[in-house]
């Protein structure tokens, strides 16, 4: 049987910010959908109908956990369910210890702000952190037996750059190290294996998953979580959260026991429907879709002369500007969103967008190519 891939313009008519919109920045945050609007609408329905649903949430809740984990190809016992990747990682560090001579935090220079600060709040706890160049050569050179934790981002949001997260995780694995990637840019549009990118894996639903802010995941190596105590915990890690008891700290013995408190319900119904897109399309038939598109963009771009940031291997293309802000808001003008950040224009592609999309982009370039590089 014949599958129907739902990119470029079959899955367009359902993202109506396209009608007046030429939509390039699902790095910043993935275009609404029909169906994500009717998920909140449910969500909503039932309070209205029900009441306070609280068992349904639960059962949502592992509708979301399994959803994440068929995208990483995990289990959904690895797989947690956060509000955020900040509240995933801090879950994580809370269950490392940095003692005993293994102390060093490596990280690089592409992470984003979440990893960054988070693990220098852990120079509290005693331990040293290291920000490497983000290639495999580097974390080489930073990782060895005092190392405790490494973070790579898989997508950079800053310049595009597709880190080799499986290299980086042979010479973690090869030192004793943990390796957190933070798959938050590219898990969507870039298919991951979870089991290859690291021992731990996080992302979230805002950006190539479609779904709002407030719902994120964290999958773990199996066999991971019985090693992992975490003591930034809440009642949805107990063993069993209908027991409501309070004589014990009694982490479950899945991935389970980093879920916090009341899961963010009407996330949870976004983010379930926002993966569900994704899933019918299929992430390598997205990623298919996107390289075509950014090859095209490439190939405008240096007709322009213009310079890109990193030689994109993903959906992110960051394009060097004389003054960023200036060409985000000239774009703007002609209907155009995107964004920017390090002095580069951030020009994102996903599966609903087309090769018109993509010339519209380069026209507009064109028109300002005083704010190019
Ligand atoms: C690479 C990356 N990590 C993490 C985040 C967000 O982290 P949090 O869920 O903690 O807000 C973003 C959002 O822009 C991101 O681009």
């Amino acid at each position: 049987m014949a599958v129907e891939v739902s990119v470029g313009e079959a899955i367009r008519p359902r993202f109506p910010v396209f009608r007046d919109k030429v939509y390039v920045n699902s790095c910043s945050q993935g275009a609404l959908s029909d169906t994500v609007r009717a998920a909140y609408e449910e969500y909503l329905d039932g309070w209205d109908e029900n009441g306070a649903e609280w068992e349904h949430w639960v059962e949502r809740s592992e509708s979301a956990r399994t959803a994440f984990a068929g995208l990483l190809g995990a289990a959904p016992d690895d797989v947690a369910i956060q509000t955020s990747v900040s509240a995933a990682v801090s879950g994580l560090i809370s269950a490392l210890q940095f003692r005993g001579g293994r102390n060093r935090i490596v990280i690089s220079e592409n992470e984003f702000p979440t990893i960054g600060q988070i693990a220098h709040a852990q120079e509290l706890r005693g331990a040293e952190v290291v920000q490497v160049e983000p290639h495999p050569e580097a974390y080489a050179a930073a990782i060895d037996e005092r190392t405790a934790l490494v973070a790579s981002t898989l997508v950079s949001y800053r310049t595009g750059a597709v880190h080799d997260v499986e290299s980086i995780y042979g010479i973690a694995r090869e030192h004793g190290a943990l390796m957190l990637v933070d798959g938050y840019q590219g898990i969507g549009a870039i298919p991951v294996d979870a089991a290859k990118a690291g021992d731990v894996v996080v992302g979230g639903t805002v950006k190539y998953l479609l779904a709002s802010a407030g719902l994120a995941f964290m999958a773990l190596r199996p066999g991971l979580v019985e090693e992992l105590v975490p003591v930034q915990t809440g009642w949805f890690a107990d063993e069993n959260v209908f027991d409501m008891q309070i004589e014990r700290y009694r982490p479950h013995r899945s991935a389970r026991r980093f879920d916090a408190g009341t899961p963010p319900v009407p996330n949870i119904y976004a983010g379930v429907a926002g993966v569900g897109l994704i899933a019918a399309a299929g992430v390598p038939a997205i990623q298919e879709h996107v390289r075509g598109l950014v090859e095209r963009l490439l190939a405008g771009l240096e007709e322009l002369g213009a310079t890109v940031a990193s030689p994109p291997r993903g959906p992110l293309v960051c394009i060097r500007s004389t003054d960023a802000p200036a060409l985000v808001a000239a774009l703007a003008a002609d209907a155009i969103v995107v964004s920017e950040r390090d002095s580069s224009l951030r020009v994102s592609l996903h599966l609903y967008n087309t090769d018109d999309d993509v010339d519209a982009v380069l026209a507009a370039l064109a028109r300002n190519r005083r704010l190019i590089l």
